[in-house]
């Protein structure tokens, strides 16, 4: 029972090492560190930043959205402290346009 468990801790840590590597630290869908750093007041609760920052607009012309749409159910963009619902409301707020199947 706690051999199973240890092993499952294991597994989580290996596999979130790996998340985190895959995507450069905090490097999410070709958006920089200071990219998401200048769009992370706009995507928190519960006060947004509305409209988001000029910076934020910039990054996101930038960054994959498609890729930022497939974070829409999970939990990372959480686990950073963001609304997915209000993280993928930000390109409509700075005028662009959004994948349509997101
Ligand atoms: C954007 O992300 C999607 C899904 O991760 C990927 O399939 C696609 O190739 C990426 N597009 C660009 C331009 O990097
Ligand atoms: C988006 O477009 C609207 C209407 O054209 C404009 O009023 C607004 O300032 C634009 N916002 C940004 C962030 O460019």
């Amino acid at each position: 029972m706690e051999k199973a468990a240890g092993k499952l801790v294991v597994v989580m840590v290996l596999v979130t090492a790996a998340i985190f590597e895959g995507t450069r630290s905090l490097s999410l869908c070709d958006m920089s560190d200071d990219g998401l750093l200048a769009c992370k007041p706009s995507a928190t609760q519960p006060n947004p930043v509305d409209p988001p920052s000029e910076e934020c607009c910039k990054a996101l012309t930038g960054a994959n959205l498609t890729c930022l749409c497939s974070y829409r159910n999970s939990w990372m963009l959480p686990s950073l402290g963001i609304d997915p619902d209000l993280a993928l409301g930000l390109p409509a707020k700075c005028n662009l346009t959004t994948p349509a199947d997101c």
